[in-house]
């Protein structure tokens, strides 16, 4: 478990998606550090005040604000900055998390599942993306608290670089994050700001709760992970601090792979 570091004091940091699974693990994770911390749920209300209540139990804990909205939607995205800026003043990390399934095989796939999906987990990031970089370049450098003048940290998946058919409007949109994390980097790491994405291979939450509740599901998908177990959802929140601080200032436009080696395809290790 993570230790109270103090990191982030004075800062303030956005968590879409933070009612449960990884972004409630970020949302703990941030608050260690210092930061005030926005919850934001699409329809979970009790687990977004579960995880402020966590948050308020801790010694010195920082300010929390829960937020009710839906990414996808730029009216509320746009409502989202507006409330966090005016209790706190500016935000100075946002993580978009916000993230969804909806499986089909692609011949089967009804356009409602790959609109859907897209909505949410590509111009989610990019609506999110948006209303940061304003409000960043708005308020300008404060050397105070960051030799950045402001984080991004996309939350995308293994799946941004390996295929997964079955998946394809999934995979797609983290295909497409990965493009608009990079070209985030490329045009604003002049006016410093730092733009990354965290990538998580198999992690236990409820999106892929079907895989490992079941010994089946659990033995297969463990052939897929070299390090030979699944991930908990505090291996991203102790990741998305360490990225969110200065101690990581010199990287940017980069994906880290959180996800045991998922990435090395251990297929081939006897194979190909
Ligand atoms: C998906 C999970 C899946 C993992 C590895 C994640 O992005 O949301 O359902 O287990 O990738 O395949």
């Amino acid at each position: 478990m993570q230790k109270p570091n103090k990191r982030l004091e004075n800062q303030t940091c956005i968590i879409t998606g933070s009612s449960s699974g990884l972004g409630a693990s970020i949302a703990k994770s941030i608050a260690k550090e210092g930061a005030n911390v926005v919850i934001n749920y699409h329809s979970d209300k009790e687990g977004a005040e579960e995880v402020a209540h966590e948050i308020s139990k801790q010694s010195n804990a920082p300010e929390t604000l829960i937020i009710k909205c839906d990414v996808s939607k730029e009216d509320e995205v746009k409502d989202l900055f507006k409330q966090t800026i005016s209790k706190f003043g500016t935000v100075d990390i946002c993580i978009p998390n916000s993230g969804i399934q909806k499986d089909y095989p692609l011949h089967e796939m009804p356009l409602s599942a790959w609109q859907q999906v897209i909505d949410v987990n590509l111009t989610g990031q990019f609506l999110c993306a948006k209303e940061a970089l304003n409000e960043f370049l708005r308020r300008g450098m404060r050397p105070e608290v960051s030799k950045s003048i402001g984080k991004l940290i996309h939350i995308s998946s293994v799946h941004e670089i390996i295929p997964w058919a079955g998946h394809a409007n999934y995979a797609a949109a983290k295909g497409g994050l990965k493009m608009l994390m990079e070209s985030i980097c490329q045009g604003y790491a002049p006016q410093k700001v730092r733009c990354n994405s965290i990538a998580p291979g198999a992690i236990k939450t409820d999106i892929n709760k079907d895989v490992w509740d079941n010994k089946e599901g659990l033995e297969k998908v463990l052939k897929l992970i070299p390090y030979d177990r699944m991930g908990v959802p505090d291996d991203i929140g102790s990741v998305a601090s360490w990225l969110a601080s200065d101690e990581s200032e010199y990287v940017n436009g980069t994906t880290l792979f959180v996800d045991g080696g998922m990435t090395c395809y251990p297929g081939f290790t006897e194979n190909g």
